[in-house]
């Protein structure tokens, strides 16, 4: 580490937000297995796409394929999974672009964490809450039921726990608001956080 000097490149975030003319940041989605994150997510990122704003998501299932291949889900590895998204996400939010994350990053410490790396300024937490006996009711993957047989182990909301988040951005109780008033409230507060120049 002590031989690795920073270089300086020659194009900044700035310009890189001018030529957009939005900024960036990042809009991350907190919440249990099934508990619609990516759902969510994915119709935020298409409303803000329509409007030409540049966007990437980073989802848990998808980084967990790749970069992160080699993590489980023990506190640990949680811990290694959030850090190296967080670095990454920083990398986008340097590119310019709008990062939508959907991670269910189970603990008030690591959320900690993932915005200290990103910088609070450049980091919106958007809690989906939907209780764990609705999720394990629509049991989407499948997953709930194993986790309740002892097939997955370290399962959040069964054998894990969930820290709810104590200061959230934004609320979403999925179980009484529908789809399209969730994405309206997500995006009535991001968009004066965009600083449209065009
Ligand atoms: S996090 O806790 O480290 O933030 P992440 O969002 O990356 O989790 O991955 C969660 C996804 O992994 C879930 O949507 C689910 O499909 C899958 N998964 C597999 N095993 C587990 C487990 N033990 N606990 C939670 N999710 C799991």
């Amino acid at each position: 580490m002590g031989n690795i000097i920073p270089q300086d490149y020659h194009i900044s975030r700035k310009q890189r937000v001018k030529v957009k003319h939005h900024n960036s940041f990042v809009i991350w989605f907190t919440g249990l297995s099934g508990s619609g994150k990516s759902t969510l997510a994915s119709l935020v990122e298409k409303e803000l796409f329509e409007k030409g704003i540049h966007t990437y998501s980073l989802d848990g299932d998808n980084i967990r394929g790749g970069v992160n291949k080699n993590l489980g889900f023990t506190a640990s590895d949680r811990e290694e999974n959030l850090r190296r998204i967080a670095e990454v996400a920083k990398l986008f939010v340097d590119a310019g672009i709008v990062v939508i994350g959907a991670f269910i990053s189970p603990l008030e410490s690591d959320r900690k964490k993932v915005e200290n790396i990103i910088g609070a300024r450049d980091f919106v937490e958007v809690f989906v809450d939907t209780s764990v006996e609705e999720c394990e009711k629509r049991d989407v993957k499948g997953l709930y039921k194993k986790a309740r047989s002892g097939e997955i182990k370290n399962f959040t909301g069964i054998s894990a726990p969930y820290e709810k988040p104590i200061n959230p951005d934004v609320i979403i109780e999925t179980e009484n608001t529908s789809i399209e008033e969730s994405i309206k409230k997500v995006l009535n507060y991001i968009m004066p956080k965009l600083k449209l120049t065009k």
